[in-house]
């Protein structure tokens, strides 16, 4: 079995920060994949995925992903799965809703009955509310391209330590 960073992104950012991870992960990561190229059978040939979300229009899931949730994410067996989940936002322009859409990747997979790795603490984000907090820490990485891009490098470096022995 093997593993595959998998995501989707409208304007590029998500999809720069997969490729960070694929960086610093090296051969850990197998695959890199955008969410529109793959199908819910691709994906449950990975026991363990890294998932990219992010958030668009008020807290909703970025389009391709929104897609995937209506045509195949019910057919991901995410059971005896490991998942680390990353999200981009903005929390100046959204503050309300602030990488909302990891939440949705997370209640599917917990739900589901994988296992959810790399909660990444709220700390040096200032935003009102975010449901992709849970347990005091949001579900994921969370990386602010607009407001925040000098921390990213740091940001990835810091959770790929984390995950790492989750993914080896
Ligand atoms: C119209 C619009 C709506 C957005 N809505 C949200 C939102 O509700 N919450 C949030 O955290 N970020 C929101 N964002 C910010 C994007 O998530 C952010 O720019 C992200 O980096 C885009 O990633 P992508 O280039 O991979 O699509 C929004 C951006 C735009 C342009």
């Amino acid at each position: 079995m093997a593993t595959a960073i998998i995501y989707g992104s409208s304007t590029g950012n998500t999809e720069k920060v997969a490729d960070l991870i694929k960086d610093e992960l090296g051969d850990l990561v197998n695959d890199s994949k955008e969410i529109s190229d793959v199908s819910a059978d691709d994906m449950n040939g990975y026991d363990k995925l890294i998932l990219g979300i992010p958030t668009w229009n008020d807290g909703e899931l970025q389009e391709d992903w929104e897609t995937f949730f209506e045509d195949e994410m019910d057919n991901v067996d995410f059971g005896g799965k490991t998942v680390a989940i990353f999200g981009l936002g903005d929390q100046d322009g959204y503050p309300e809703f602030f990488l909302n859409a990891m939440r949705a990747i997370y209640d599917k997979v917990i739900g589901g009955g994988g296992k959810v790795v790399g909660q990444w603490s709220t700390e040096g984000y200032e935003f009102d509310e975010s449901t992709a907090v849970v347990d005091g820490k949001f579900v994921g990485l969370g990386i602010d391209e607009d407001n925040q891009d000098d921390m990213t490098d740091e940001r990835v470096e810091d959770w790929c330590d984390e995950i790492r022995d989750y993914f080896e």
